[in-house]
């Protein structure tokens, strides 16, 4: 690109005015710049192509895989970012994160750098975690806050994310402080987790109903995951965070093949399930997989399994793993074509949260079954890149929830 053709990309910001119905103070979002980041049409019209590799309508029994480029091209991670990541309701932390006025987290998806936090007042907001006055992160990491100060010259931000000071700013002409607030982004909770909609950014800020967002998020499976335990009163124990040398779907993939890999990656694990008992449904934009304990048949007072496990997937990459007294959720980063990061959120029934034994050896147990997952995923990805390997093909009586995540993909990416 020739510096007239950059310096004529150049078009000032539009502001549009809000109402901030928390302050009640008048301060503007404004639009983001072109949301869509696939860079050029020529790589959107190469990521289209490797899109169509893949046909949806073939039943499950005559279906081929996804090409390998859907995991090691550059172009269709951006595709993905643009058109999965970037819109509808998306997973991001856990409500103990901002469980007090004035605690904050910060994070990153895709290219977004983004602060949830909680006001003085209790309200949740959600930013983008960038300075108005020349882009340096506002934030990092998590902790408390009465006020976001930025490191670079010091301009100041509401908990509401309305500027409160812009230093050393004498002189300057045609500047409202009311039109430099923090870039809004729509923020709610469903049960313990909090989730983002990055596609709503500048919207009115209304209280978001959360009946209406877990109906957004989890389609009619909402209801069947908050009967079956899947909700605010279990203790938050712990996060452990997983960096992972593949494409985030190697992982979903994994996740999603009906417990088929179990007996054969994880020989500990299958003696305590009892995996003919797997049963998988799929709703709208989720699956369920469940499966039953073995070991109620066990002398053995240690139960981390309990009677029946749950493993639901939220497409795209969110899983709520629901087993005895525990749940786990794990979050899938998406980092770059060829790499991902898993966060795992641990929540414990309340009566157990002090038996250290007990916590300590379920928390090995799991971390054994991670490593094993890592291995797994890590294998697949340099096979996935190897010139071997084209397309394969789905086990139809265990890999029916990784064909609905495929089939799901390929609609939210063709439109
Ligand atoms: S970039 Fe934040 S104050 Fe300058
Ligand atoms: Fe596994």
């Amino acid at each position: 690109m020739s510096i007239t053709m950059l310096l004529n990309s150049f078009v000032p910001r539009q502001i549009s005015i809000l109402n901030n119905r928390c302050s009640n103070q008048i301060f503007p979002s404004c639009s983001l710049r072109n949301p869509t980041l696939v860079s050029s049409p020529e790589v959107a019209i190469h990521a289209q192509k490797l899109l169509q590799q893949f046909d949806p309508k073939i039943p499950l029994e005559k279906a081929i895989t996804p090409p390998a480029s859907w995991y090691t091209d550059p172009s269709f991670f951006e595709l993905e970012l643009d058109r999965i990541f970037y819109r509808g309701w998306q997973a991001v932390g856990s409500t103990e994160q901002i469980k007090n006025p004035h605690d904050f987290f910060t994070g990153r998806l895709g290219r977004v750098e983004f602060i949830v936090c909680r006001d003085e007042n209790g309200k949740v907001h959600a930013f983008h975690n960038v300075c108005r006055h020349h882009a340096s992160l506002l934030a990092s990491g998590s902790g408390q806050k009465s006020c976001f100060v930025c490191p670079y010259h010091g301009w100041t931000y509401g908990l509401n994310g309305a500027l409160l000071k812009a230093t050393r700013i004498e002189g300057v002409q045609d500047f409202n402080e009311n039109d430099f607030g923090l870039i809004s982004i729509e923020v709610a909770i469903w049960g313990p987790f909090v989730l983002l909609n990055l596609n709503k950014e500048g919207f009115p800020k209304t209280e978001v109903d959360s009946h209406c967002v877990g109906r957004e998020w989890l389609g009619s499976s909402a209801d069947i995951l908050s009967t079956n335990g899947i909700d605010s009163s279990l203790s938050y124990l712990c996060r452990r965070e997983y960096t992972i040398e593949c494409n985030w779907k190697v992982f979903c993939d994994n996740y999603l093949d009906g417990g088929y890999h179990v007996p054969y990656a994880h020989k500990g694990l299958a003696s305590g399930l009892k995996l003919d008992s797997y049963s998988i449904i799929m709703f709208e934009r989720v699956s369920i997989q469940s499966c039953e304990s073995g070991l109620v048949k066990r002398k053995e007072s240690y139960d981390r399994l309990g009677k029946n496990a749950i493993y639901a997937f939220v497409c795209p990459n969110f899983m709520i793993n629901r087993y005895g007294p525990w749940m786990d959720t794990n979050l899938v980063l998406p980092l770059g074509h060829n790499k991902c990061r898993v966060v795992f959120d641990y929540y414990l029934e309340h009566s157990l949260k002090d038996d250290t034994d007990f916590i300590d050896r379920s928390l090995q147990d799991s971390e054994k079954v991670q490593i094993e997952d890592i291995v797994l995923c890590e294998s697949v990805q340099k096979g996935l890149e190897s010139p071997a390997y084209s397309v394969g093909r789905y086990a139809p009586t265990v890999e029916q929830a990784m064909h609905h995540f495929h089939c799901l993909l390929h609609e939210n990416l063709a439109h």
